[in-house]
């Protein structure tokens, strides 16, 4: 007990913000508890019982099944990208490493390098899954800022490497890919040094960026998550800290490559001004259900970020303003209750 508080006090020292928004439900408290909610900042299991390790992530659904792609994280090592499916949103069965990282030191994704912000989306005329993943390569720190491409004929992979890049010569580090309405992908990167939040307009297979990229807007902003609602374009973003919480904000635009307008910080309550110690991912719509869509963000633990915990809360549209409040502890339910 002494031994947790202590790790408790010294996790809180060294580490990002974490006395942020704790739960009040305590972890889970056994590994073969089904999960009927989300909790936020808890551990997460999967069907195996083992802690989900699935950071940075986004989501995929086909046909009545989700797919949660993110990083593989050791205590600090990156180790390719992992992949989980559910037909609920609550249990998620372990589906393996759908992008690995390889043994020759000769490729782009050799071992040592970082994947990060890994986002998967099915192209329908090439009947692919296409990955995107922030690729710093080995033993160059975050130097490279590439965008790397993988492909595979299922959703869980194992995907095959095909290239990594700078978009259109941009370098490019945390990521989002958005499918609007009509099929067009979109792929929104921090650049120049994270200066910079850009927007490129994908080819017809989600392969390659196209020459339409242009500047959104020069804020220092990253972890982008972007969607769209009414018609109406919504992108949250994180400023640049590291590991470390910091305060969010909302833009919005009625065309994806704007004017965005900055609306302000849609965290509300305490510990909003750091994103309840956590930093945006993924926005995810839930189907079968109106304007009823997931934030899902991390809170990262720099001391072994492969504990580093999940954080899903609902978006409420609140006379015309968008409010993200932390929940301990809340199922899909919330969305019809609304109503
Ligand atoms: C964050 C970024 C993360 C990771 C981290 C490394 O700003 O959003 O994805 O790159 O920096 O310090």
């Amino acid at each position: 007990m002494k031994r947790k508080i202590v790790l408790g006090m010294l996790t809180y020292i060294l580490g990002a913000g974490t006395m942020y928004a704790q739960p009040q439900q305590p972890v889970r408290e056994s590994k073969n508890e089904q999960p009927s909610s989300f909790r936020s900042n808890a551990l997460w299991y999967d069907t195996n019982g083992e802690p989900m390790n699935v950071h940075g992530g986004g989501m995929l659904y086909q046909e009545g099944t989700w797919y949660w792609f993110g990083e593989k994280r050791g205590r600090s090592r990156s180790e390719g990208v992992n992949v989980y499916s559910s037909k609920d949103l609550y249990n998620w069965k372990y589906e393996g490493i759908a992008l690995a990282q390889v043994t020759d030191t000769t490729s782009d994704i050799a071992q040592g390098c970082l994947m990060e912000r890994p986002k998967v989306i099915y192209n329908k005329k090439t009947r692919q899954y296409v990955m995107w993943v922030h690729l710093e390569l080995r033993g160059q720190g975050y130097a490279a800022a590439r965008a790397a491409v993988a492909v595979s004929p299922t959703p869980v992979g194992p995907y095959q490497f095909l290239k990594s890049f700078r978009p259109n010569g941009n370098m490019s580090r945390d990521m989002n890919l958005f499918v609007d309405d009509d099929g067009a992908a979109y792929h929104i990167y921090s650049s120049d040094e994270n200066m910079d939040l850009r927007m490129a307009r994908l080819s017809d297979d989600y392969l390659s960026p196209t020459t339409q990229d242009s500047l959104l807007f020069r804020r220092q902003r990253e972890a982008p998550a972007l969607f769209k609602k009414d018609g109406l374009y919504y992108l949250i973003t994180s400023g640049c800290t590291g590991w470390a919480p910091n305060q969010a904000s909302l833009h919005t635009a009625s065309s994806l490559f704007g004017p965005w307008q900055l609306i302000g910080d849609p965290m509300t309550g305490p510990g909003a001004n750091k994103t309840f110690g956590g930093q945006s991912t993924y926005v995810l719509p839930v189907p079968g259900k109106q304007h009823a869509f997931i934030y899902m963000g991390d809170r990262w633990n720099p001391q072994n970020l492969k504990d580093s915990r999940y954080q899903w809360l609902p978006i409420q549209f609140k006379e015309g303003q968008v409010v993200i409040e932390w929940m301990d502890n809340w199922d899909l339910t919330w969305f019809d209750k609304i109503k």
